[in-house]
């Protein structure tokens, strides 16, 4: 333990004694052959001006704690914006991002340690099911996500470390989850342990340090391998924005004369549902060789941030671009670059009816001229007709699907390649299902922003068998329903819809402000759940409904991350 470090320590009131009992002798426990084996040296100047001050520098460039772990640039970030809000750390925002960026690339995560972790990096809210060990996952999935462990590597006493940092800055997390009894309903869990320690916290730094360790053969590998990217040129953009559907367009690339891993873009997409047609620039950093970090239209109320996954072959990049507060509006997205051979992203509508004829558009990047019809198969029951428009990224054309074609998906071969599952041959809408089953909106625009849900209608057919519910179901995609909220019964006299909020046409639910309403009953909050209801009415004049539960909550009053500005209020960004 450096005294530099622990007089920085005692001075700072926030941090309990807890952090450093454990800390001091954590240092000092490895021998010195382990700690030589493992910490990776920091060579790079700001960082090290910036940190050593508490950060001591050994004989081999290694940083305590820093050269110990390995992270996402979210985590670095977190790391960084800590060191900053707690610890009184002074770095202009462009040292920031320097040290971000370096700490990322050096010690970041390897393309197949990071892939189950996306949906973390992604911010996309779903439920993450962490096989490792139970009950570890529910000691720490009591205050967030299991995403922010699995996208840390780190030496099995950084595991310890960070465990008293979180009782520390914590301390009620020891009676909340960390310690206690680990095998409490798992028969067997006692003897195994053998005499250890059986405190939950105990249990998670061992399964830590095993399976989330700092040194891996993936790192290894990719380190050794890993340089900026070639993304420069043309790429094709499929995706799926929910509660507008399908997009489909194309994005250009440029390199940058300055920065190997810096790219500007402009991208042209649209909706195909409206028909409304976007366009957006932006810029992105590539962080690790693969980790495309950007903004598109930056700055404007329209800004999209961009989390996007390079594939090693450079051909294929994925991920998701949003906005709000809560991170929880935008398109998933998939770039796929387009060379000499044509490109086919997908055809909409895709839902076809059995009898009728359809114009129907194809997407793709390089397509050739097909006006004569060739080249196009959409397999046994579809005839193609006229070819109304033929251009690089576009082809329109009529399809006219037999009264007696089998009912099912259908590949589109076109330009030597296929697409599966196309279209969809179906004979009308059975039933509707609303997605997500139970979502979640928070109040705000008075002191806190508002957190929307948006609800889709996605249409079913019986398919063959004509019977609902069975697995050969057909999925038709978005319908156009009509929405309303009915009220969830959980009290008596419940009154939760006249004040939660309101969902409009397109199935996007906006909550109620924020604060106490002084109009409803006992000075409530406008919070409360109730059921959001699709109505469906089909040709026949049938309607069909289905609902979803929906939970309108407080805001997010604590984001318990602790925050000074760095720099410009108008650019905090640490991060692409
Ligand atoms: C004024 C002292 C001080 C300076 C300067 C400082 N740190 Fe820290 N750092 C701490 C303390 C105290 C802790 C342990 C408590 C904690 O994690 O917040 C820590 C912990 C860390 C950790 C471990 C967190 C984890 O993930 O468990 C990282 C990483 C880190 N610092 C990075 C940095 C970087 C990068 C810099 C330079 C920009 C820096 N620190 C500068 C005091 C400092
Ligand atoms: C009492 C609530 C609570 C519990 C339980 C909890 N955490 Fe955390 N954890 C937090 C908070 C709050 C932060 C954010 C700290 C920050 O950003 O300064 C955090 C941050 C983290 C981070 C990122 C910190 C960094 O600097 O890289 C990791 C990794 C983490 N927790 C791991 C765990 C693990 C592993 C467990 C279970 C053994 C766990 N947490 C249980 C509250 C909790």
């Amino acid at each position: 333990m450096p005294t530099s470090l622990y007089a920085r320590l005692s001075a700072l009131g926030i941090v309990g004694l807890s952090i450093f009992v454990v800390w001091t002798p954590a240092l000092h426990s490895q021998s010195q052959d382990e700690q030589t084996a493992e910490g990776y040296a920091i060579t790079h100047s700001t960082t090290v001006e910036a940190c050593s001050r508490c950060h001591t520098v050994d004989d081999q460039d290694r940083m305590s704690r820093i050269s110990y772990l390995r992270k996402t640039p979210e985590g670095w970030q977190t790391s960084v914006r800590r060191m900053v809000a707690l610890h009184d750390v002074n770095v202009s925002p462009e040292q920031a991002r320097d040290i971000v960026r370096y700490l990322s690339n050096e010690q970041g995560l390897a393309p197949e340690e990071l892939r189950p972790g996306l949906f973390e990096v992604e911010r996309r809210l779903i439920e993450h099911d962490y096989e490792g060990d139970s009950a570890v996952e529910f000691t720490c999935i009591q205050c967030h996500s299991m995403g922010r462990v699995i996208t840390q590597r780190r030496t099995q006493d950084e595991w310890a470390l960070l465990m008293a940092t979180h009782r520390g800055l914590y301390p009620l997390v020891d009676r909340q989850a960390f310690r206690g009894n680990a095998c409490t309903g798992q028969p067997g869990c006692e003897e195994d342990l053998e005499g250890q320690s059986s405190h939950p916290m105990d249990r998670a730094i061992n399964h830590l340090g095993e399976v989330f360790p700092l040194l891996t053969p993936e790192w290894s590998a990719w380190s050794a391998n890993k340089r900026s990217p070639q993304l420069e040129g043309e790429w094709v953009i499929s995706g799926y924005e929910p509660g507008a559907g399908p997009i489909y367009g194309t994005l250009t690339i440029r390199a940058t004369e300055s920065d190997t891993d810096a790219f500007t873009s402009s991208s042209r997409y649209v909706y195909a549902e409206s028909g409304l047609t976007i366009e957006r620039s932006g810029q992105g950093l590539v962080y690790t060789g693969y980790q495309w970090r950007g903004r598109s239209n930056p700055g404007t109320a329209d800004e999209l941030r961009e989390v996007m996954f390079i594939e090693r072959d450079q051909q294929r990049m994925s991920g998701r671009w949003f906005s709000g507060a809560y991170d929880e509006i935008g398109p998933d997205v998939i770039l796929q670059r387009i060379g000499a051979a044509p490109i086919v992203t997908g055809v909409y509508p895709q839902a076809l009816r059995r009898g009728e004829t359809t114009q129907v558009t194809i997407y793709g990047g390089a397509l050739s001229d097909t006006r004569d019809g060739a080249g196009l198969d959409f397999g046994p029951g579809v005839s193609i007709g006229m070819i109304e428009q033929s251009v690089t990224d576009e082809l329109v054309v009529q399809l006219t699907i037999d009264t007696d074609a089998a009912l099912g998906a259908r590949d589109l071969f076109a330009f030597e390649s296929t697409i599966e599952d196309a279209i969809i041959v179906h004979d009308g809408i059975d039933r509707i299902v609303v997605t997500p089953e139970s979502g979640m909106a928070r109040v705000g625009g008075a002191n806190f922003p508002k957190g929307y849900q948006t609800f889709e209608a996605i249409g079913y057919n019986n398919g063959p068998d004509n019977e609902n519910g069975t697995d050969d179901d057909l999925e038709l995609g978005r319908v156009n329903v009509s929405w309303s909220l009915e009220e969830y019964t959980a009290t008596f006299g419940d009154d939760d819809i006249d004040f939660v909020g309101s969902i409009n046409s397109k199935g996007i639910f906006t909550p109620a402000l924020d604060g106490v309403n002084t109009d409803r009953t006992g000075d409530r909050n406008n919070i409360g759940d109730v059921w959001v209801l699709a109505t469906y009415l089909t040709r026949e004049g049938r309607e069909l409904r289905a609902r979803a539960h929906l939970l309108v909550t407080v805001p997010l009053y604590m984001r318990f991350e602790p925050w000074r500005p760095i720099g410009p209020a108008n650019n905090q960004r640490l991060i692409g």
